[in-house]
């Protein structure tokens, strides 16, 4: 697990499109998967309670963390290579490509709204932004997880 953090750190540090990971097994690929969608996932809801008043806002902590899930949700789609299926991932992912690239990809966009929205320091903002970014995790874990 550590080790998977630390290349999730490392592809931060150098540009996830530059450090696209390898993975020695089709079990490390999931573990990292999971890894990153989890830490993803931490960030995102520190936001979405704040969003749902369910947290107290803090501007600080809102733009941080949804800047780290807009870095992180850059990079799980690259560990579901071919031969990778497993874990909650649905089949569906392997024979729909485009599909499942089209769902993270709006995910990707919808995140880095919300970081953008962070950074204004604006509770509204946030708040406008953090459905259309929910809603986009619901709709790839609808169609592609189990
Ligand atoms: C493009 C598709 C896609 C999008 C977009 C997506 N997810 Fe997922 N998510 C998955 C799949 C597939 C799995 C199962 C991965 C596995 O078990 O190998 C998963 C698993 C997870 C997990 C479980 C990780 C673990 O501990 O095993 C969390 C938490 C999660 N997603 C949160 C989110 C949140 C929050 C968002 C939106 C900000 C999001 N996901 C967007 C496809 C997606």
């Amino acid at each position: 697990m550590r080790s998977l953090l630390a290349a999730a750190a490392l592809a931060l540090l150098a540009g996830s499109a530059l450090a696209q990971p390898t993975f020695a097994t089709p079990q490390d690929a999931i573990k990292y998967r999971q890894a990153t969608l989890k830490e993803m996932q931490q960030n995102f809801k520190r936001v979405a309670d704040m969003a749902g008043g369910r947290a107290e806002f803090d501007a600080k902590t809102a733009e941080a963390s949804a800047a780290r899930a807009a870095e992180l949700i850059k990079l799980p789609w690259a560990a579901f290579g071919p031969g990778t299926e497993g874990g909650k991932a649905s089949p569906a992912i392997w024979k729909e490509q485009d599909k499942f690239k089209a769902a993270a990809a709006k995910a990707e966009a919808e995140v880095g709204k919300l970081a953008v929205a962070a950074k204004t320091g604006s509770l509204d903002a946030i708040k406008a932004a953090i459905g259309p970014a929910g809603a986009s995790c619901k709709a790839c874990h609808d169609a592609f997880r189990e």
